[in-house]
Parts: C-alpha cells; structure tokens; sequence
C-alpha cells in the first residue's frame, strides 16, 4: 500500500472514531431509589441496557425524595445532557423543573410512574397501566372469592401513580360486589419494612385479621412483609386469607409455590429496551411517539408460578 493510501486510511479511521465519539450520547436519569426489588431490577436493566448501546448513563437515586430528584434534574440541566428521563416519586410538583428543561431544550422522557404536568412538557411516558394492574388484581379477587369478601389493603407511597391508579382500579371492580367491601387502607411506602409494620397494625386492630378474607398490597415487597407478620402471629397466609399482589419480583413466586401467596400481577422491570429505544429514536429525528408507550400487564399464580421461576433462570 503506497503511503498516501495508508495516511488515507489513518485518516478515515480517525473520521470514523471521531464520528463514533461524537454520536455517544449521555442520558440523565433520575430514578426513585431502591424501595423495592422490582426498583432495584428496573435500576439494573437501565445500566445493563446504556451500557449495551453505548450511552452514557448519568444515575442519580433519589432515596424516594422528590426534593433529590428536582436537584438530580437540575443538575443534568447544568452539564448539559442530551436527554433526561424522570421516573417521578410522586406525580405532583414538577412543572417548573420541567420548564427549565424545555428552555434549556434538553427533552424530557418519564418512565414507570406518572406527573400531573402538562403533557406538552415531556415527550413521552413509557409505562405500564397501574388502574388495569388494580382491575386485574380486584376481578382476580372477585372470581377466588366468588364476589364476596372482606379486605384489608396495603397501598404505595402517598401520592405516587401507582398509589393512586392501582387503588382506583382495584376500587372500580369491588364496587361492583355489593358482598366485597376494604375494610382498613394504609400506606407501607412499598417497602417490605412497611408492608410489615402495617400489617401488625390491621392484625392488632382486626382480632387477629378475623373475618378478612383478603389481602392486596399495593406490591409484592410489602406483601412479603405482611406474609411475615401474618406467620408471627401464627396464621396462614394464603389459605386463612387470600393474598394477591403487584410486581411479581421471585420472592413472591417462591412464596406462591410455598403456598403463601395467591396472585401477583406482572409489572415488567426490563423496560431500559423500550426507554432507550424512544429516547434514542426521537435523537435520532423521530417525531412521532405517543404520549404513552404502553408496557403490557399480566397476572401470574401458583399454577405457573415454578415454570415462571424455571424460566427466569431461578432455583
Ligand atoms: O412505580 C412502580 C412501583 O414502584 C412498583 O410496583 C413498586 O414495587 C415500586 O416501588
């Protein structure tokens, strides 16, 4: 190859490095904390998926404080990143910081729970339905207890989508069994500690959970800490009461195979393809995304609760 050539090709090269550089991009995302295992996955899978495209992943865990996330968010604004994504803690309180964003035009992308912003301040959301998580976990109920049963709830963070749709949906479907009625409804903050905690408090006040029939938690990790108070006080959970659920993280299938739990519904925490995949599209020129990019939702029980486990991999 004569020299010319080959300073030819060291050239190019250096273009396409250049080039390659150049179209990296870097992504704030300010995520809720880790409240739960379905958080802690859905955290993983935004790394495991950045890293895998080659972006730049700024992560900033807000400790389920929407204080730290406002901070989290104008602090992208100041290092000029090439887009944010927002998984809101709660869904007021972000119009302003959403503003700063569109001034400083760095587009904004929420993912997993909602805002009461105008939607003209985001470009889109990538979420599951919570109301339909809470209708499939309430028309689930329905049918296992033929539409008649007494139910004690242990509800997500105050004010967060999930809170709010997930009782609402649950809601829209007991309403309609004049024999189904929640009898006693408080916040566990999503957290297994509070889950339990909560749960003590209902077996206190309610004679030991005596003619409760059911138990729907808000997610699986308060759930299982309910499971543990309901066996410290030597009742069965899963058969003395029903028991369903949101998230279907693998510790609740191992409780649906040791009988202890009923139902979950599925919210899928490997969503970083179908984030990046907008995020990335609309840098890339796209337009044309809806407002709500829609992750499916499903329910699981003990019927397929091992080939789900098997499946996943688990032991
Ligand atoms: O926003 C989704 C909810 O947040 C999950 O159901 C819960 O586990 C998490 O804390």
């Amino acid at each position: 190859m004569g020299m010319m050539r080959w300073l030819g090709c060291i050239a190019a090269a250096g273009v396409m490095m250049a080039a390659s550089s150049a179209s990296a991009i870097t992504i704030g995302f300010s995520q809720v904390g880790s409240e739960s295992d379905w958080r802690t996955a859905f955290s993983a899978d935004m790394k495991a998926e950045a890293q895998k495209r080659g972006i730049e992943l700024k992560f900033s865990d807000a400790q389920q404080k929407e204080e730290n996330q406002l901070k989290a968010v104008r602090s992208f604004i100041a290092q000029k990143v090439d887009a944010i994504i927002i998984a809101p803690v709660v869904v007021t309180g972000w119009d302003q910081v959403l503003k700063e964003a569109r001034d400083a035009k760095i587009p904004v992308f929420i993912a997993d729970r909602a805002v009461d912003s105008d939607p003209s301040l985001f470009i889109s959301r990538i979420a599951a339905d919570f109301n339909l998580e809470g209708r499939l976990a309430g028309a689930w109920l329905a049918q296992a207890s033929k539409g008649s049963c007494t139910i004690v709830e242990l509800q997500g963070t105050v004010g967060s989508a999930p809170a709010i749709e997930r009782k609402k949906g649950f809601e829209a479907v007991v309403s309609q069994f004049p024999n189904m009625k929640i009898v006693r409804s408080q916040s566990g903050n999503f957290t297994t500690s509070g889950g339990k905690e909560v749960m003590e408090s209902f077996i206190k006040a309610t004679d030991g959970l005596k003619n409760v029939c059911a138990v729907f938690a808000h997610n699986d990790n308060m759930m299982l800490g309910a499971i543990q108070a309901m066996k410290e006080a030597g009742l069965k959970p899963g058969k003395d009461q029903l028991i369903v659920s949101v998230d279907c993280v693998p510790d609740i299938f191992k409780a649906m195979v040791a009988g202890e739990s009923n139902a979950s519904v599925e919210l899928k925490s490997d969503i970083g393809k179908y984030i990046f995949d907008v995020v990335q599209g609309y840098l890339g020129g796209k337009q044309d995304f809806p407002k709500w990019v829609l992750i499916p939702s499903d329910l699981h029980t003990p019927a397929d609760a091992a080939d789900v486990i098997k499946k996943r991999g688990g032991g």
